[in-house]
């Protein structure tokens, strides 16, 4: 097992990574108070909830709130199914929430742990790639707005992150290729050995080859981790950890959530970011072409639909939370392994970006 820290402080916690950890009751130090409030979806419960709960002490009062699947359920109403299971089985403000599952999961018990009772603590146990190598580090939760995606919500960092890497086997190839999304998102942005290394193992981590599964999670959990403890708040560099996602938020609300997976998206979104970087001549048409390569080696989509406009792009990122006295900021490659946020980009290479190339052109 290996151990990193998010260092906040009084408010820093641990990041466990390894193998068979769901049932090493390794967040069982983090829970203050003696009730439980797990948190799943109708497919993780049925494969992971009894070996978690087994591993939880038993003395503890441990209930379970078990929530449909998908992003289109990441939304105020099922929020609220969290909030009435706390209130029937009288969790008090000693409760601990556990959110066991992917990112719409970690996202939705991250908010109702920030919001119940004015905050109480959670743990992450996340599912996913995506949610191992991302969302449940670095304490951003909450839920989408049918205007706009994670429109509503909360900072608010879990007490410990336990990532079992053997829940992987389970994940569908779809799903993997997601999370591979944001792993090659952290090359891009930070880290230019972590792409080379990620461009020369794709294939084994396309096969799931644990070992190389936890180094791929290790490295995007330290860059996170680095990242988060200097800019908790995305006054800066956190920023950077948005590359591709102003395009992708808005072909997730365009394509109606759930119907591109968020790391599809991401997908799509980093290969336009790129190809502005490179209309702007911050990164060269070979890198371009590097940047597609490995996306395309990972499974992943690189053009955005084909019903999507350039308007409806532009309409859509106008509510991105990058936004900043209206104008538009966003998140390009100033080199591989090296972001920036922008405004100062020329609206006719954007539009030229928008525009370019569609799914199944
Ligand atoms: P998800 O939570 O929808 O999970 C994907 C699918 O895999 C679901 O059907 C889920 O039930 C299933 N699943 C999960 N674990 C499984 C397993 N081990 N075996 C079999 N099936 C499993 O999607 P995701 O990609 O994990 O997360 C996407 C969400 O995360 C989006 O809502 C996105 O906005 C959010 N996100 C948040 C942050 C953040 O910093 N908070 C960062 C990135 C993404
Ligand atoms: N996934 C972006 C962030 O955590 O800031």
């Amino acid at each position: 097992m290996q151990t990193l820290n998010v260092a906040l402080g009084e408010r820093s916690y641990p990041i466990f990574i390894g193998r068979d950890l769901l049932a090493q009751g390794l967040m069982n130090p983090y829970i203050r108070g003696r009730q439980v409030m797990i948190v799943s979806n109708e497919t993780i419960a049925p494969l992971y909830m009894d070996t978690l709960r087994t591993a939880l002490d038993q003395a503890w009062k441990i209930d379970e709130v078990v929530l449909p699947d998908g992003e289109q359920f990441k939304n105020l109403d099922h929020l609220n199914s969290i909030f009435d299971a706390l209130l029937e089985e009288r969790h008090n403000r000693t409760t601990t929430l556990i959110a066991l599952g992917g990112g719409v999961i970690g996202d939705m018990t991250g908010f109702a742990a920030a919001a119940y009772q004015r905050g109480v603590d959670f743990v992450q146990v996340p599912t996913t790639l995506l949610s191992q190598v991302d969302s449940s580090v670095g304490g951003k939760t909450g839920v989408n707005h049918p205007q706009g995606k994670n429109m509503i919500g909360a900072f608010h960092q879990p007490r410990a992150v336990v990532i079992d890497t053997d829940v992987l086997a389970t994940l569908p190839e779809r799903e993997l290729a997601a999370g591979l999304a944001e792993v090659i998102k952290y090359g891009l942005i930070y880290d230019a050995a972590f792409l080379d290394w990620l461009e020369q193992h794709m294939d084994g981590l396309n096969g799931r080859d644990p070992e190389l599964l936890a180094q791929a999670i290790h490295r995007s959990c330290e860059i996170k981790a680095q990242v988060v403890a200097e800019d908790e708040k995305e006054a800066g560099i956190r920023a950077w950890l948005n590359l591709g996602h102003t395009f992708g938020h808005a072909i997730e609300a365009h394509q109606g959530y759930g119907n591109w997976l968020h790391g599809e998206a991401v997908g799509a979104g980093i290969m336009m970011a790129a190809d502005l970087s490179c209309r702007l001549g911050w990164i060269s048409t070979d890198e371009l072409a590097r940047v597609e390569r490995i996306l395309r080696a990972a499974k992943l989509p690189v053009t955005a639909p084909m019903d999507m406009a350039a308007d409806d792009f532009i309409n859509l990122m106008s509510v991105d939370k990058k936004v900043l006295d209206g104008q538009l900021r966003l998140v390009l490659l100033r080199k591989l392994g090296e972001a920036v946020v922008t405004a100062d980009f020329d609206s006719q290479l954007l539009m030229q970006t928008l525009t370019h190339g569609r799914s199944g052109s």
